[in-house]
């Protein structure tokens, strides 16, 4: 495997994702958190960082650990660092480079630039420039502007570039990177999802024995897979549990349920509704209604829990990324810090062992492993759907007529959508029903009723997010059938905020 050293760059998960593409594993760790370097570790990658290297504060690690014992490359950052530590030179550049270059100069015959012509184009991204080198570094390709845009030091495998090779700009980024770790680090491509599978199976096997878990199955694509790796591996020992919280899509309790029991999961259906909707009676504050369903479901979950005999884990299906975020939330690097659900939300009276199958993967990881265990399309091109479901999707107070007409808006909206080919290419959707009355005309009777947004989104992870630009005859369509069919909506909105400064969900 690779090991990544993040010194807080946004582009760090972006590497690791580049590398698990070549198939190659590979995980990220804080540069002030190293793990122990075990033997099958094949090369170190260090991430860029926000900070110079001029910075007192800048982060710091102990480079004689590395830098001649396994190859290694630095990027951005990482690069300078190494170059200023060893007695080179770095400086403010005097104009920031950000963006497209273009390689003027290749070492010929370096390994890191096998297959990458003179004028490829990289991204540059960085303040700061080194300036000279030291003398047992070697110069391996410049631009116009970075003279010192790679180096190797000289007999040795460690190689700093200044360039991003993770972002698609540099359009040999990925040539670079396969190099890396091909031709210097000497990994061989064989982490694929099926190998993936073979492994994880073999170890819940043998970490499990013949013990029983529980696993909250959401109807998401992650839990689903975590489910169905752990019922491979562990059979009706296995025991999911599905809660109705009253504040899913229309129909979903049902279909979602038979889904699971088609796949021969060993699950159990708990029809929860009228509690959580009952918890939520007069609740309007988003953060409160959140916590009140929180709250629910972690009492519905530890009944079930416990009348599974003698139970002695907890299933989860974390994947890498809620990881990553829990580890820099707790002191790592990063700047980006978002509470997260999944990560520490085992409620304490309940002191069962965790089990996270999912969690060295990335989401689209997940959906390949998913593909690759025979799970339907139904459960893996889903939506993300959110843990408080339509409770926040309602603006206000929830109650259940207004579940029931989002169901029912909800449900014309997406069909809708997959009817035109649409489902699969938006990110995101979902109706918001907004708790405004504005006058109408139906037939010869004046209405005054509520309102339906619409809402679909492009995004990559949910971090930043686009409004899609749908095309109007489906939205025309859509907004008539809701406008004709639902009782208590006159009118249909299309949100067109992206996100920042918007966010996906209305609360
Ligand atoms: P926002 O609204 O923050 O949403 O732009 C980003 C993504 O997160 C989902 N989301 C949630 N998921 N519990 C969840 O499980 C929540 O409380 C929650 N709030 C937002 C949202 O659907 C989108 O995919």
């Amino acid at each position: 495997k690779i090991i990544i050293l993040d010194f807080g760059s946004q582009y760090t998960q972006l590497i690791a994702r580049r590398v698990r593409e070549l198939n190659v594993y590979c995980e990220i760790h804080p540069f002030n958190n190293i793990p122990e370097i075990t033997s099958d570790v094949k090369g170190i990658i260090f991430s860029g960082s926000p900070f110079s290297v001029r910075q007192a504060d800048a982060p710091q690690i102990d480079l004689t650990k590395f830098h001649l014992k396994y190859p290694v490359l630095g990027v951005c950052y990482g690069a300078q660092y190494m170059a200023q530590q060893l007695g080179g030179e770095v400086q403010a550049s005097s104009t920031r480079e950000y963006g497209r270059a273009n390689l003027n100069f290749v070492a010929s015959g370096n390994k890191l630039f096998k297959n990458i012509n003179l004028d490829s184009q990289v991204w540059m991204s960085h303040g700061d420039t080194i300036t000279k080198i030291p003398e047992n570094f070697e110069l391996i390709a410049s631009t116009d502007s970075v003279k010192v845009a790679a180096y190797q030091i000289k007999d040795s495998e460690t190689y700093g570039i200044q360039f991003h090779p993770e972002v698609t700009h540099s359009t040999d980024g990925k040539q670079l990177l396969e190099n890396f770790l091909v031709d210097i680090c000497g990994c061989h491509q064989e982490w694929t999802s099926a190998a993936f599978v073979e492994t994880i199976i073999a170890d819940l096997k043998e970490t499990i024995g013949d013990d029983k878990v529980v696993l909250g199955l959401s109807g998401g694509v992650d839990s689903s897979v975590a489910a169905v790796l752990l019922h491979k591996a562990i059979g009706t020992n296995l025991h999911c549990i599905f809660v109705d919280n009253g504040l899913l899509r229309k129909d979903e309790y049902e279909s979602v349920l038979e889904q699971y029991k088609h796949l021969g999961l060993n699950i159990k259906g708990v029809d929860a509704k009228d509690r959580f909707l009952s918890q939520l009676a007069g609740v309007t504050d988003p953060e409160l209604k959140r916590k009140a369903i929180g709250r629910v479901f972690i009492e519905v979950f530890d009944t079930e829990a416990h009348l599974v005999e003698d139970v002695k884990w907890l299933a989860q299906g974390t994947i890498y990324p809620d990881v990553i975020e829990s580890i820099s939330v707790n002191g790592g690097p990063s700047a980006t810090i978002k509470s997260h659900h999944n990560v520490g939300g085992l409620p304490d009276f309940m002191k069962l062992k965790v089990v996270e199958p999912l969690k060295t993967l990335f989401k689209d990881e997940v959906r390949r492993v998913g593909t690759s265990l025979g799970l339907e399309h139904f459960i893996i091109g889903r939506h993300p759907f959110p843990g408080p479901g339509l409770a926040i999707r309602i603006l206000g107070e929830v109650t259940p007529e207004k579940v029931a007409i989002l169901q029912e808006a909800d449900a014309i909206y997406i069909n809708n959508l997959k009817e035109a080919g649409l489902y699969d290419k938006v990110w995101q959707a979902g109706a918001i029903f907004l708790p405004v009355q504005s006058v109408g005309v139906m037939g010869d009777e004046r209405t005054y009723e509520n309102a339906i947004c619409l809402r679909a989104v492009e995004s990559v992870d949910g971090m930043t997010a686009d409004w899609c630009h749908l095309p109007y005859n489906v939205l025309a369509k859509i907004s008539n059938e809701i406008i004709n069919k639902v009782k208590g909506i006159n009118r249909v909105v299309y949100d067109i905020s992206s996100k920042p400064p918007a966010t996906i969900e209305w609360e």
